[in-house]
């Protein structure tokens, strides 16, 4: 049988300690795989038990935007090339289930209410997003996951509340296609840490095509992206997979990473 394998993080600039956290939903997305489960499956399973775990910004504990609204983003994308992702959602606990179903539609986003109206209509529930105290203001402990199954299809999930003092409306990284996640040729990356500065240099995609073209391997690319093209006051992380099962963290600051494979 292939090695599959899982890595998830906890986003760039979050407390080591939070780990333990992202090591749980990792090792009950390990055994999902090892039953038979899709990649697909356990990256929406890793990252939807790390949006409803209130340590982490993203679902339940994420942040308000300056007006106190909770209103969150989530991406799912496949190495065949499905995607789905949602931004700016309101009352959505669990948005990357929303952007989950996406990947069998038409339409690969959707934004705002239209996206809450769209979810109402397929049964996702409606719910009152808890944030986290207003006290605590960190935002960098976003999360997400990426597998690798036993057929050798890999898949992303990434979920957000956004970074805080940011305007409702606000799109950062997470549900944009090649900056926040990118799958492709046996190839998954997904980005965390500061949406903006990750966004303007389309990270994912950067560090994805010269890891595919062969021109650095996944520890080469992540580390000169990072240290080359953002500053050490940017917080950023990377985690990837490629087809072997291979698993890379790489980020500039602390980065609270798990990951589990079948050997
Ligand atoms: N990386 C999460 C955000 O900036 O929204």
């Amino acid at each position: 049988m292939r090695r599959m394998a899982i890595i998830a993080h906890g986003g760039a600039g979050a407390d080591p300690a939070k780990t333990a956290n992202i090591q749980s939903a990792v090792d009950a997305g390990g055994r999902s795989l090892a039953q038979g489960a899709s990649a697909l499956e356990v990256a929406v399973m890793v990252c939807a038990a790390l949006e409803d775990d209130p340590a982490f910004n993203a679902g339940t504990g994420s942040v308000t935007r300056q007006d106190g609204s909770v209103l969150v983003d989530a991406s799912v994308q496949t190495g065949d090339g499905q995607m789905g992702f949602v931004v700016s959602m309101p009352e959505t606990p669990n948005p990357v289930r929303v952007a989950a179903a996406l990947i069998d539609e038409g339409v690969n986003g959707l934004a705002g209410m239209g996206a809450r109206a769209w979810a109402d209509e397929r049964g996702f529930p409606r719910a009152d997003v808890i944030p986290r105290p207003p006290d605590d203001a960190k935002s960098g402990d976003t999360v997400g996951a990426i597998a690798l199954d036993s057929q050798g299809r890999i898949a992303i999930a990434t979920s957000t509340g956004g970074c805080s003092d940011r305007p409702p409306g606000r799109v950062g990284d997470v549900p944009l296609p090649g900056c926040g996640f990118w799958a492709e040729s046996g190839i998954a990356v997904a980005a965390t840490g500061i949406g903006e500065a990750i966004t303007r240099e389309m990270l994912c995609f950067r560090v994805h095509d010269q890891i595919s073209r062969k021109d650095k391997t996944m520890p080469e690319a992540f580390k000169s992206a990072i240290s080359t093209r953002f500053d050490e006051e940017t917080d950023v992380g990377l985690i990837g997979i490629n087809e072997a099962g291979a698993t890379h963290a790489h980020a500039n600051t602390n980065m609270p990473w798990a990951s589990w494979t079948s050997d």
